[in-house]
């Protein structure tokens, strides 16, 4: 099973080797097509080309790999198409939320996860630049990325790959991604999977249950916030079924995306996630991913004849791909004839090492143990085995495949090297165990005068995580450290949230997610105070699996097989994520939106004005009360009126912001009218008006450093 995945996704990369019929020859001067005039609108431009293409040629739009490689004329089962029109692009379209896959010579970027923590989409639309930047020099002009889910379950296996729980948060860190790589002008973005794609356990043969109301407030809306506020060229449906319809054939494509969101791009199907010729096309799928299956020329052909689908609706498919293929400026800057070794340059690396250090969330830090500061001669022990393995470990970790190849890492500089060479600069000497044998790690530990200890979880494409549990022993490791030394360190490099069993036992902890190739200068400046901690949680971390949404019902996870098919009810509707926490009452072990520093912060004076309608305007005062430089993502929550029956928080904005010792500042966050309407700020959603409802009734505002924050106004919309 594994390899014909493998297979199949090579031909992803590499279509298969081309039957190349000579075909007319491309014309010498692609200046006489009205499709490459580029004083024409890109739509009026994909118009005038679909005007001058036979309806197989059309066709051809329908499917990645013929729409990608145009004078490839045959692909297997016998499927022929006529050669494209001339002067189309040849596209190749890549994975990659942490970088360009699947090839060396590009940077490794941490994972998804650890840019929400960083809060800052100004970083997500850079890395999102210089990953298309990469890209187009490797031969490759359309991501696969941003990805977004909604957080159910931290046991989901992709979790590293998203951008945690919160609607807004996903979508607005989404949209900055997707516009840094379509900034470059020649490179798409894909929004994926659309849509409550929460498991990968049975992800090709279950169904999403949920309601109306918590698809379109949980899971969709992430998806319309990117959607609205990126432009995004593409947006890729999901392998499960929602209501017990296939995402890529589902409706929602059209009644959602299309006519209520107002996505202008085209649907993309994942890696063989279509079931269905008519169904697919007819509900809004315009392009199956990969090669020709459901969207055959013959399939096509047969469908018309049988009055199942209209030519309009395969030219309107066909005009939506074309379109932004010429938007996004695939038509005018055709791909490099010969990609370029490396494309990974000290400015992209210096990204890499930027959201490493801002995406890294400070836990706990009693003591000031942290930061590190070492004098001459100070003995630092570092270890376990993620702390210095090579690129075949931590480097980025979505595990796909079972094996670590989808990113190199070539250029990995590890924690043990990162944390060494500053160490060195200091005076101090580093020690290392590799952790395999806690009772030895602990005689290093007790020579030294502090010990940092790393704990690991893999966690990756196509399977879930059995439990929230470090792996390895990572928990043994860490109490036979912390046992031997009381000045122990742990950072956790893991996709998602861990059970801290030893908590209690150690006085700092430092969530490192998976780093990226410059994971090990990124730490070493955390870990020495050359870097303040500024990064946030994206999720929440439980306590233990048991405290989580989906615990103690099988009906809601993993759901029950009925027919062959995984019934998975989400039924906690709206109390996904933080809502569910304080619902329950149950405490976390520490709450989204949650992160140290090493400064401290006070909020005061919170006013919040407006009218609700045409905006709301936020502001309190923020103070560094600490003794150093520091940022501090502020956040503000809402609870809607209780006639609403939403849940009793809501992440409605948030600013990052840096300030000296003893420094105050007064700050804003204005939600203006379009942020009301557009991303649904106090909005609910109705199924029986089917809209968006702004309740009148008094709104409780709460800002602070956590999803916990409890300085507090109340604003009353008529
Ligand atoms: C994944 C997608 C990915 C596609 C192409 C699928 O297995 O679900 O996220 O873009 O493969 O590699």
């Amino acid at each position: 099973m594994r390899s014909r995945r493998i297979g199949a996704a090579l031909l992803l990369l590499a279509p298969l080797a081309a039957v190349v019929t000579a075909g007319p020859a491309l014309a010498a001067d692609c200046s006489t097509y009205p499709w490459m005039d580029e004083r024409r609108s890109p739509e009026q431009r994909a118009r005038a080309l679909l005007a001058a293409s036979s309806p197989h040629q059309i066709y051809r739009w329908l499917v990645e790999q013929p729409a990608n490689n145009p004078r490839q004329t045959q692909w297997a089962g016998d499927v022929v198409y006529p050669v494209q029109v001339p002067c189309t692009p040849t596209v190749v379209y890549t994975d990659g939320p942490d970088g360009i896959r699947f090839t060396d010579g590009v940077t490794a970027f941490p994972a998804t996860i650890a840019t929400a923590a960083t809060w800052n989409e100004r970083l997500a639309y850079v890395k999102g630049a210089a990953q298309a930047d990469e890209g187009y020099r490797k031969g490759k002009n359309v991501i696969l990325a941003p990805g977004i889910a909604s957080g159910r379950t931290p046991l989901s296996g992709r979790t590293p790959e998203y951008l945690g729980e919160d609607a807004l948060l996903s979508g607005l860190m989404a949209a900055a991604g997707a516009r840094g790589v379509q900034s470059d002008d020649r490179v798409l973005a894909t929004l994926k999977h659309y849509v409550a794609n929460e498991q990968e356990l049975d992800r090709q043969t279950s169904s999403s249950n949920a309601d109306e109301r918590t698809l379109r407030q949980v899971y969709d809306l992430p998806f319309e916030i990117a959607a609205k506020r990126a432009g995004p060229a593409s947006i890729m449906c999901s392998y499960n079924q929602v209501n017990g319809i296939y995402a890529c054939e589902h409706p929602r494509q059209n009644s959602v995306l299309k006519d209520d969101v107002g996505f202008d791009g085209y649907v993309m199907s994942d890696f063989g996630s279509v079931h269905s010729t008519a169904a697919s096309l007819v509900n809004g799928l315009d392009q199956e991913l990969n090669r020709p299956i459901w969207f055959t020329p013959a399939r096509l052909d047969a469908a018309l004849a049988a009055g199942q689908i209209t030519r309009a609706r395969i030219g309107a498919a066909a005009l939506r791909v074309v379109t932004a293929y010429i938007r996004g400026g695939l038509f005018d800057h055709p791909l490099p004839a010969t990609p370029v070794a490396d494309v990974s340059t000290p400015a992209h690396k210096t990204i890499a090492r930027t959201v490493a250090e801002q995406g890294a969330v400070l836990l706990k830090n009693v003591n000031s143990t942290l930061p590190i500061k070492p004098g001459e001669g100070t003995t630092i022990a570092v270890i376990g085995s993620t702390a210095s393995e090579s690129a075949h470990s931590v480097c980025s970790l979505p595990w796909r495949f079972g094996n670590p190849t989808t990113m190199r890492c070539e250029d990995l500089v590890t924690p043990l090297a990162g944390i060494t060479a500053r160490a060195a600069r200091a005076g101090a000497t580093v020690t290392y165990d590799n952790g395999g044998d806690p009772a030895a790690a602990a005689v290093t530990a007790a020579g030294a005068d502090i010990a940092v200890v790393f704990g690991y979880q893999r966690a990756g494409e196509f399977s879930d995580l059995a439990d929230l549990r470090l792996q390895g022993g990572g928990d043994e490791l860490i109490s036979a450290v912390a046992a031997a030394n009381p000045r122990t360190v742990v950072v956790l490099q893991t996709g998602s949230a861990v059970e801290m069993p030893w908590l209690d036992q150690v006085p700092a902890v430092l969530q490192n997610w998976y780093g990226g190739e410059q994971m090990g200068p990124a730490l070493a400046a955390l870990l020495f105070g050359d870097v303040n901690p500024s990064g946030k949680l994206p999720m929440t971390f439980p306590r233990s699996l048991a405290d989580t949404p989906t615990a103690g019902d099988i009906a809601r996870y993993p759901g029950v097989v009925v027919d062959g098919i995984r019934q998975v009810s989400y039924s906690e509707g709206l109390q996904v994520g933080y809502r569910w926490y304080a619902a329950r009452g149950v405490d976390p072990l520490f709450a989204f939106g949650y992160g140290l520093s090493y400064t401290s912060f006070a909020y005061r004076d919170l006013e919040v004005t407006g009218d609700g309608r045409d905006g709301v305007r936020i502001r309190f005062r923020l103070t560094n009360t600490g003794k150093r430089w520091g940022t501090e993502v502020a956040q503000a929550y809402v609870a809607l009126p209780s006639s609403t029956g939403e849940p009793a928080k809501r992440l409605v904005g948030w600013s990052r912001v840096t300030l000296g010792p003893g420094r105050s500042r007064t700050v804003q966050i204005d939600l203006n009218r379009s942020d009301l309407a557009d991303l649904h700020l106090l909005q609910y959603f109705d199924p029986a008006r089917s809209g968006w409802v702004t309740a009148r009734g008094a709104y409780g505002f709460t800002v602070g450093g956590s999803s916990t924050a409890t300085l507090h106004d109340t604003l009353h919309v008529r």
